[in-house]
């Protein structure tokens, strides 16, 4: 086995593009080979750093626009050792859109997205139709996509989407450890419903 060198004070697990119109080399940012997974909007990273921490042969990237939160992660992962995890402090649609490489996600955790409730916002919801043009490069072969909700409208409009689109199968959805809920989640989880989803690449 392999011993694990100790953490300098000044490690950050923040990736920053070379060039923010072409996608990253993501292949050579990790040690380990295992499944690439991508959470989109990781919040304060309640479910990133536990799912980090149940499975260290992920590759996991969170990808959030907060600064603070980043940060906060950041910290906490590095405390943690959580050496397969990896931040990127971005907009989450630009960062798929021009950076991720193609075919590279294996599995893509979209929670609690902030649902633009007001008819006249709705296009800045990330998970749109044209975001599954997104989606469909990005993932890899049978690469799955993990959404949840408490806002109903929205978790419907993604059921309406994903019936229209052929290139997606519904799949079994993920079913969470209780330390891995999100932060989200766990303050909202007593009041609504919340809304899951999980769909496949065919
Ligand atoms: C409602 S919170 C949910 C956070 C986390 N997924 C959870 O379940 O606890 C939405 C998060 O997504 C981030 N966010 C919203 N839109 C984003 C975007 N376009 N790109 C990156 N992050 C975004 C927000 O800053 C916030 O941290």
């Amino acid at each position: 086995m392999r011993s694990i060198p100790p953490v300098p004070d000044d490690l950050s697990l923040r990736l920053w593009p070379d060039n923010w119109l072409t996608p990253m080399n993501l292949e050579n940012e990790w040690e380990q080979d295992g499944p690439r997974a991508v959470d989109l909007g990781c919040g304060k990273g309640r479910f990133l750093l536990a799912h980090a921490a149940h499975n260290p042969a992920y590759r996991l990237l969170g990808i959030e626009r907060k600064l603070r939160r980043v940060r906060k992660i950041d910290r906490k992962a590095v405390r943690a050792d959580l050496r397969n995890i990896r931040l990127l402090r971005m907009e989450a649609a630009y960062a798929m859109r021009y950076l991720m490489p193609e075919n590279w996600i294996d599995i893509c955790y979209i929670y609690f997205p902030d649902p633009w409730p007001k008819d006249r916002h709705q296009d800045n919801r990330l998970l749109s139709k044209s975001f599954m043009d997104i989606l469909d490069r990005t993932l890899s072969n049978r690469g799955v996509v993990h959404f949840a909700s408490d806002h109903e409208p929205y978790f419907l409009d993604v059921a309406d989407i994903l019936a229209s689109d052929p290139r997606w199968t519904s799949t079994e959805p993920h079913v969470l450890r209780e330390d891995e809920v999100s932060d989200f989640e766990l303050i909202h989880r007593d009041q609504k419903p919340i809304h899951r989803c999980s769909f496949q690449r065919k």
